[in-house]
C-alpha cells in the first residue's frame, strides 16, 4: 500500500516553497527511528555522528561504510514515513567518483536509504553531479563540517571572515548548482545563514545557524539530555534521559539486591 504522508525528496524541496519548517533529527538504530518517525520527524539523517555518540570515537573520521550501513538498515526498518538520509563516512567518496557512486549506491540498494550526505563545496561538486545524474540524491553540508576536523584544527564557527562567509555563499551556490535537493549548514553566523538560504531555491536545514534556515537539525541523543559532557549553544535540551536512565537503573539494582524484584506478580 501506498503511504501518501510519505515524505520524498521533491516533497522537502516542496517545503521552502510553502514556507514550511523541515524538522530533521539523527538515528542510529531501529527503536529510535521508530519513534522519530511515530513523532512525525521529516528527516531522519543517519549520521556518522554515530562515531562519537553511538561507538564512542573522539571524532567521525573512523566510522567505516560497514558501520553506516548497519546503522542504515537498522533505521530503514524503523521508519515509513520520513525521508532516510545516510551520511556518506570519511574516505568513502573522495577519492574518485567512480568510489562515490559505488558506496553511495550501497546506501540505497542495501541500506534501504533514500539519499545521502556528503561534506564539502566546489572540491566535491563534480561528484555530487555524477552521483545525481545517475539518479541518487545528495544533501550536502557546508560549514563546520567534521570530517575536516584535522584541517581546521577544532570545531570553532565557520563564515565569521569574509573570505570565509563569501567562500560559504559560492559553495551553497555551486552545490545548488550540482544537484544537491538540500544544504545542511553547520556552524555558521545567522545572518550568513539567512543570506545563503535566500539565494538558493533548495532548502538549507541549520545546526548551530540561527533561525532563518529552511529547517532545522540536531543530534537526538543531544536534545534528550543524554550525553552531558559538555552542551554547545545551539543545542536545547527537551528531556533529561541520562538522570532518568540511571535513576531507573539504580531503582531496579536496589530492588535485585534487596530482594524486592521480582514479586509473586513478576513470577511464574
Ligand atoms: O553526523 C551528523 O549527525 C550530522 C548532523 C549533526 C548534521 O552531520
Amino acid at each position: 500500500m501506498t503511504n501518501l504522508d510519505k515524505i520524498t525528496v521533491p516533497k522537502i524541496i516542496g517545503k521552502k516553497q510553502k514556507s514550511e519548517k523541515i524538522v530533521c533529527l539523527t538515528a542510529y538504530d531501529w527503536l529510535l527511528a521508530r519513534l522519530l518517525d511515530q513523532a512525525g520527524v521529516d528527516v531522519i539523517l543517519v549520521g556518522d555522528s554515530a562515531g562519537m555518540v553511538f561507538h564512542g570515537y573522539k571524532t567521525t573520521l573512523p566510522v567505516t561504510l560497514d558501520q553506516m550501513l548497519d546503522h542504515t538498515r537498522a533505521v530503514a526498518r524503523g521508519v515509513s514515513r520520513a525521508l532516510i538520509v545516510s551520511d556518506m563516512p570519511f574516505l568513502s567518496y573522495q577519492a574518485s567518483t567512480e568510489q562515490a557512486i559505488q558506496n553511495a549506491g550501497l546506501f540505497l540498494k542495501e541500506g534501504n536509504a533514500e539519499a545521502v550526505k556528503l561534506e564539502g563545496g566546489e572540491p566535491i561538486a563534480e561528484t555530487i553531479h555524477r552521483l545525481v545524474s545517475v539518479g541518487i540524491p545528495v544533501m550536502g553540508h557546508l560549514g563546520l563540517t567534521p570530517q575536516s576536523i584535522q584541517k581546521f584544527g577544532g570545531y570553532r564557527i565557520r563564515g565569521k571572515s569574509s573570505s570565509e562567509s563569501e567562500e560559504l555563499i559560492k559553495d551553497a551556490r555551486i552545490l545548488e548548482e550540482a544537484g544537491v535537493f538540500a544544504i545542511v549548514l553547520e556552524k555558521a553566523p545567522a545572518d550568513l545563514a539567512k543570506k545563503i538560504t535566500e539565494s538558493i531555491s533548495i532548502p538549507t536545514i541549520g545546526i548551530g545557524a540561527g533561525p532563518h534556515c529552511d529547517g532545522q537539525i540536531l543530534v537526538t541523543q543531544d536534545i534528550l539530555g543524554m550525553f552531558e559532557d559538555f552542551r554547545p549553544k545551539f543545542v536545547r535540551r527537551y528531556a533529561n534521559l541520562a538522570e532518568t536512565i540511571r535513576d531507573a537503573v539504580t531503582a531496579f539494582a536496589d530492588d535485585v539486591r534487596s530482594n524486592q524484584y521480582p514479586s509473586k506478580d513478576e513470577s511464574f
